[in-house]
């Protein structure tokens, strides 16, 4: 399986809105705000990245916003993606959370806004509203201007098709944890079956892949690291990977993927792995507060 066609960091994907997303993205879940975030974000601006993942609940939108500038960069050149928090559901709320973020990014636009978490049957009965009336929000946000795109996170088809009972506006994407040893491929099929872009988080499997012997057999074929596999691998499954690293080495390294193409063999040993670095953090299962530092 080979559903790549990208050959450089700036090539994009294509919302179903028409806006264009650079086809892997710099995580930054976990990066710390001691000026690391404001370094590493500056850093894989200048190693070619275009687009930088972040979440009001990582805490460092303010620093995702200083490496921003100090990179140089146009601002229409970039593109940032920021995430909605579970304490902020509703409707006036969200509608604060978005201004609260563009402040704290010191932007006046989010390229990209998603709702990080779905609230659920279990944390409430009304569970479908209170998604409602925070998508609500989104949709307002941008229809004002103030967001470009709007998606969703760890969201299954339930909670998807939950939303499209009320919404205007379908989500345009959906985030979820995926990386050889957790694809959730009936989701992602099901998403990009249904217009959405797939994004992966922890796309390495947040490093707990990186030894696996599987993994470093067929990447050694292609004389490449298993943490390059593993980016490649989301790319010819037509899913935007969202790598992250504080090493300025390995931001650089993760992002050159596109001088070898994994055979259709060995996309099938990546999907025949057992569960591998799998985060337990599941949307019906968590309660939020679990959830808090993801
Ligand atoms: P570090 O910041 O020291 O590079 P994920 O993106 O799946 O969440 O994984 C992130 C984790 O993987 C981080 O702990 C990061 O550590 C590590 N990592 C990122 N890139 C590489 C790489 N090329 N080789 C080894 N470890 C990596």
């Amino acid at each position: 399986m080979n559903k790549n066609t990208k050959t450089t960091l700036t090539d994009c994907f294509i919302l179903a809105n028409g806006v264009k997303i650079p086809c892997i993205g710099y995580g930054t879940w976990q990066t710390p705000s001691d000026g690391t975030t404001e370094k590493c974000v500056k850093t894989a601006i200048e190693k070619g990245y275009r687009h930088i993942d972040t979440a009001f609940a990582y805490g460092n939108e303010a620093e995702v916003g200083e490496g921003v500038r100090a990179s140089g960069v146009a601002r229409g050149d970039l593109f940032i993606t920021t995430k909605h928090w579970v304490t902020e559901r509703g409707y006036e709320k969200t509608l604060a959370a978005i201004d609260t973020s563009l402040k704290l990014l010191g932007l006046d636009y989010i390229d990209l806004y998603l709702v990080h978490w779905p609230c659920v049957a279990k944390c409430s009965p009304d569970w479908k509203q209170i998604n409602a009336e925070t998508w609500r929000g989104f949709e307002t946000a941008m229809k004002a201007g103030k967001l470009r795109a709007i998606g969703v996170s760890n969201y299954q088809q339930k909670h998807i098709e939950a939303l499209w009972e009320t919404c205007e506006i379908r989500p345009m994407v959906n985030q979820i944890e995926f990386h050889p040893g957790y694809t959730q491929y009936d989701n992602v099929r099901w998403s990009q079956e249904n217009g959405m872009l797939v994004e992966a988080w922890s796309p390495l499997g947040s490093g707990a892949v990186l030894k696996d012997a599987t993994l470093a057999a067929i990447a050694a074929k292609y004389n490449k690291s298993v943490a390059q596999l593993c980016v490649r691998f989301a790319l010819q499954c037509g899913v935007l990977p969202l790598p992250k690293s504080t090493n300025p080495d390995r931001i650089a390294s993760n992002a050159e993927v596109f001088d070898f193409v994994i055979s259709d063999g060995d996309m099938q040993a990546i999907f025949d792995m057992p569960t591998l670095g799998f985060s337990t953090y599941l949307p019906e299962d968590a309660p939020a507060d679990a959830l808090a530092n993801q």
